[in-house]
């Protein structure tokens, strides 16, 4: 057990997923590896673990190569790895296919850290692999200080290996080079990838962009995948597809550089998107994120009993109180409601009253000692747990405040909610104005909502989150504010 939890942690710390052969066979394909030159070609795979690239590009070399020049052609081929023992395994693989025809190749392959490699000197006509993916903050310390201080590409965002290795590959490139790899699909959106995505908008290097959307590349992990085939040549366009089927049928177009608009993320279609005469949503409403209490347990109830003043209520920790019943409001779950006729079955602690102006004010501790006694001695009961919100940090409005103060105002009356992730639209008009939302987002506004509601779960929707959105496990989409803000509302 030691030990399988030992190498589940070190397949953690190095990035150890390995490659399955159809994804590698494209990549190599889209390199133009199998229409060998004449020359024989310098090939690296930097972080190549046991050979998962390596191994089938040795097993073509041997298959198509004239005797007198295999020795030589597999002479070039390289490997970097980390881990001892993954050189060792990538060793015995290699050897393994040249042991039959009674050759002894001297595999170039080193224990190294690739990121150090960068100055070397060296230079590949193709680079592939699957470079680890390793979130900067799981780095050894030294590891992390030095990629930030020496690659440009990971200034930006909670950074990763992987953005490190795509700099890597372009300093080490030569001019006719190709590059492939397989990471996570994330650079194509996140803060993470602005650098990467900003060297090829300038550079116009891009060749192939593949994105596998959520279908799963890498068996038992949640990782979102892209192929990535760039060089140095400079184009107006590349070839951008999508997955589109569980068994890895691509839709896909050439996207033109001037589609990318600077310092955006890149949210790419493979059908042309119509330009649609309208608004942005997020110009005629406002969209926002439901009230966060940072100690739900605490001030959601389900209510067992009640009589004129007071309730007996129970606590998502399960803890059964009295409460006076007007300090109470009803509250929807935004990513639990499912339509508009969902019962509400939850009430929110809610110690706020409204003032002259009409903004929902703290009550103070004294009024709420005399008008709410028995809410007050709940509080004092669960004071320990509130007071370790936003670990330990005093709450400048009130010991028994909610952990933030956004929406108080405005997520009464009636609105739209919508939970952050779903499979399809669902965007559900609540007409209870009393109630107030949680764990979800709502939109307010002052036109019709039926005919907003209609173009919201539209498939024009649909199709515009299967783009904009991130992806998650089981094809669900997120939906959120950024993304929802920019769907155009057209007039009829
Ligand atoms: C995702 S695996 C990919 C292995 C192989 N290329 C494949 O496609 O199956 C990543 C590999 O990177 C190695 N690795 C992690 N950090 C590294 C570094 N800084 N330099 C070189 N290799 C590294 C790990 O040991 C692991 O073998």
């Amino acid at each position: 057990m030691a030990s399988q939890n030992r190498s589940y942690e070190k397949k953690k710390l190095l990035g150890q997923v390995y490659t399955p052969l159809h994804i590698v066979q494209k990549i190599l394909t889209h390199c133009g590896f199998y229409n060998l030159s004449p020359a024989p070609i310098t090939i690296l795979d930097p972080a190549c673990g046991d050979g998962r690239f390596l191994v089938p590009i040795a097993e073509y070399l041997i298959q198509n190569s004239p005797a007198d020049q295999l020795s030589e052609r597999l002479g070039k081929i390289e490997g970097w790895d980390i881990d001892p023992e993954a050189i060792k395994s990538c060793r015995k693989n290699l050897d393994h296919l040249v042991a039959d025809l009674g050759l002894e190749i001297q595999w170039k392959l080193e224990i190294c850290d690739a990121l150090k490699q960068r100055d070397s000197g060296r230079k590949f006509d193709l680079i592939v692999g699957n470079p680890p993916y390793i979130r900067i903050q799981h780095l050894p310390e030294e590891q992390r200080k030095y990629i930030q201080k020496e690659y440009s590409f990971c200034q930006s965002g909670s950074t990763d290996a992987f953005v490190a290795f795509f700099e890597l590959a372009s300093e080490l490139l030569t001019e006719n080079g190709h590059c492939g790899f397989i990471t996570p699909n994330s650079y194509l959106t996140s803060e993470t990838g602005r650098a990467l995505r900003s060297y090829f908008e300038c550079n116009q290097n891009l060749l192939l962009l593949t994105n596998f959307a959520h279908f799963s590349v890498f068996k038992g992990t949640s990782t979102y995948a892209a192929v990535t085939i760039f060089g140095k040549i400079k184009n107006d366009a590349f070839f951008f597809e999508q997955c589109r089927t569980s068994d890895f049928q691509y839709n896909g177009r050439n996207v033109s550089y001037s589609e990318l608009r600077e310092n955006q993320p890149w949210h790419l279609a493979p059908e042309v998107s119509q330009e649609i005469a309208g608004e942005r949503l997020g110009d005629i409403c406002k969209i926002s994120v439901g009230v966060t209490t940072l100690a739900d347990p605490y001030y959601l109830f389900s209510i067992i009993s009640k009589n004129d003043d007071l309730v007996y209520a129970r606590n998502k920790n399960g803890m059964e109180v009295y409460l006076e019943k007007a300090i109470l409001k009803p509250i929807v779950k935004g990513s639990k409601l499912k339509t508009s006729q969902d019962p509400i079955t939850e009430y929110i602690l809610f110690p706020y009253k409204t003032d002259e102006s009409g903004k929902q004010r703290i009550i103070p501790q004294d009024e709420l000692e005399s008008k709410f006694p028995e809410t007050f001695s709940y509080f004092l009961k669960v004071k320990p747990a509130l007071d370790r919100r936003d670990n330990g940090k005093p709450n400048a409005v009130a010991w028994y405040a909610f952990g933030r103060s956004q929406s108080l105002d405005s997520s009464f009356g009636k609105k739209i909610i919508f939970s952050p992730m779903n499979l399809s639209p669902n965007f559900v008009l609540h007409e209870n104005e009393e109630a107030t939302v949680y764990s979800g987002y709502f939109i307010k506004y002052d036109g019709d909502y039926e005919t907003l509601l209609t173009q919201l779960n539209s498939q024009r929707m649909a199709d515009f989150i299967a783009v904009a959105g991130r992806d998650f496990q089981g094809g669900y989409k997120g939906y959120n504010k950024k993304a929802i803000e920019n769907f155009v509302i057209t007039k009829d």
